[in-house]
């Protein structure tokens, strides 16, 4: 059954207009990704990972093919649903943190409730929650400019969960870690994980944290050349 897929891709191919041109960025792609599921999208740079993202987290949108993401047609849905769709069930970690620097963890990690209008007491709860995941009880009222690039995406993953999304898409998440830093973000991913049924989508090309994917969806010139399911990843 189609709705039981949290991701149903057919036939998809992007291409973006470049000087009275088109460029294809993406072609003839057919993805499922089941609930619960922990994917990585794999290859060099330019082969298409980022846009595959996007589009899956409805901020771009596909040239042809059809894109079923949690029950919804995202070439169907308006700009407006799509955002109410990101904010309610999806979570988003990108390379660089994209934290607001003014906002202190607990800020940071509020915002997304506030967005969704939770009300007070029940966001308290929640942001203690997701900051104790992550390891931050410590820091909670630091703000980014105090705090390692660790401590900062492991802001950015308590933010990108708070509110137990269905889905959370990851963008290159470790490509400005050290290994340690790498291995512990992948930690607390794969734990949450296991405990929730959050679907995880990675895009990443960093050898170190390959070993956490359970299943490695490999890109290369826009196409999918391999999709190989893992079967002892590493976890927490
Ligand atoms: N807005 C755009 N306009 C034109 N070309 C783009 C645009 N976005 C991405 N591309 C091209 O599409 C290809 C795939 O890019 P991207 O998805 O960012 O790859 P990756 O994330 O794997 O590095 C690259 O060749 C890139 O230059
Ligand atoms: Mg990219």
């Amino acid at each position: 059954m189609e709705t039981k897929n949290v991701i149903n891709i057919k036939n998809l191919v992007k291409q973006f207009p470049v000087g009275g041109n088109y460029f294809t960025a993406l072609q003839n792609i057919d993805l499922k990704l089941s609930e619960g599921e922990f994917i990585g999208l794999v290859g060099p740079s330019g082969s298409g990972k980022t846009t595959l993202l996007n589009i899956i987290g409805g901020l771009d949108s596909a040239t042809e093919g059809s894109v079923s993401v949690l029950g919804n047609y995202m070439d169907n849905t308006s700009h407006n649903e799509r955002a109410i769709i990101r904010r309610k069930h999806m979570g988003f970690i990108f390379q660089s943190y994209n934290l607001l620097p003014v906002y202190t963890v607990y800020e940071n990690v509020e915002l997304p409730l506030i967005l969704n209008n939770m009300e007070s007491t029940e966001r308290k709860k929640k942001v203690t929650q997701a900051v104790e995941w992550v390891g931050l009880k410590d820091k909670i009222n630091s703000k980014p400019a105090d705090m390692s690039g660790g401590e900062c995406q492991r802001t950015a993953i308590a933010r990108a969960i708070v509110h137990e999304p269905a889905l959370l898409l990851a963008d290159e998440p470790t490509a400005n870690l050290d290994a340690e830093n790498s291995h512990n973000i992948m930690k607390i991913l794969s734990k949450l994980n296991s405990e929730i049924s959050t679907s995880f989508v990675f895009a990443t090309h960093d050898e170190k944290i390959m070993g956490y994917l359970r299943r490695i969806i490999h890109l290369e010139d826009g196409k999918i050349i391999n999709d190989e399911k893992i079967s002892n990843p590493k976890s927490a």
